[in-house]
């Protein structure tokens, strides 16, 4: 799902996520078993200074997730959610993972970018691994895509999908890592980017859409417009995610050679 969040309105954020998942779920023959929303999905991306964070932020299990939670419950959807969280004193650019039957789950950023070092403390979860009927996920957020060896890990852990909520800067960057880390890995890959702009702290973003959905082989089976909202299921297909062969002769995990690559 690719929206517009509005800058520090996170209770207006949170009802339009809402109203457009109702909206969604009512008028689609095809049901979603996971919907993932952009980065920062309640907040918007850009803050003035630590208190702007603070006063958009939440914990993990704060009662203003409750109405998402219950839609959740109700309609049998897994929901992927950018949010900024507080813990401890500490913030961090994180995701909350609900699934239908689990308690919350959490995946914390591990590569923050540019002023976002400011405010939030890198991710402390590693990259966990989630399940709902029977497909293993995992999570990146935005930034996160210029690192191969973050897909790689979820992918070496079994992962077969990856679900990447994102608020996306950088021009072009994305749709060719994306559908590189994709093939690379042979694990399907949900970019969920917003749109719009934001002004703040002398700065002006512009967010560039776009979001996709790629099947475990790096092709594209849906693209949203630049500058629009959009929300697109497609079905996937996660058990192809299993066979890491390349052709006749090659398999692409099994012909790793970790001995030779060098690492910290
Ligand atoms: C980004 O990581 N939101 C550019």
């Amino acid at each position: 799902m690719q929206f517009d969040p509005r800058p520090g309105r996170t209770l207006e954020n949170r009802t339009a996520i809402l109203e457009a998942l109702e909206h969604f779920q009512q008028s689609s023959d095809t049901p979603a078993h996971l919907i993932v929303l952009p980065e920062l999905a309640f907040s918007g991306y850009l803050f003035e200074d630590r208190e702007a964070v603070e006063a958009a932020s939440h914990t993990y299990d704060d009662s203003f997730f409750e109405p998402l939670h219950r839609w959740c419950e109700r309609t049998g959807t897994a929901l992927v959610a950018g949010f900024a969280e507080r813990s401890g004193g500490c913030f961090y650019n994180s995701a909350l993972i609900l699934i239908p039957g689990q308690m919350p789950g959490v995946y914390r950023k591990n590569h923050l970018y540019d002023r976002e070092k400011l405010f939030f403390e890198p991710g402390d979860l590693g990259y966990p691994l989630f399940e709902y009927r029977g497909v293993r996920f995992g999570v990146l957020i935005c930034f996160d895509h210029m690192f191969p060896e973050a897909a790689r890990t979820l992918a070496l852990s079994g992962a077969q999908l990856i679900c990447h909520p994102s608020n996306l800067v950088l021009p072009g960057y994305a749709q060719i890592t994306t559908t590189a880390r994709s093939l690379e890995n042979r694990v399907c890959w949900i970019l969920a980017n917003r749109w719009g702009s934001e002004e703040a702290a002398g700065l002006r973003l512009t967010y560039s859409g776009a979001s996709r959905i790629l099947s475990f082989d790096g092709k594209m089976l849906d693209e949203a417009p630049a500058a629009a909202d959009a929300l697109s299921v497609v079905e996937i297909n996660p058990e192809a995610c299993g066979d890491k062969r390349l052709g006749e002769g090659n398999d692409l995990f099994g012909d790793r050679r970790p001995s030779t690559y060098y690492c910290s």
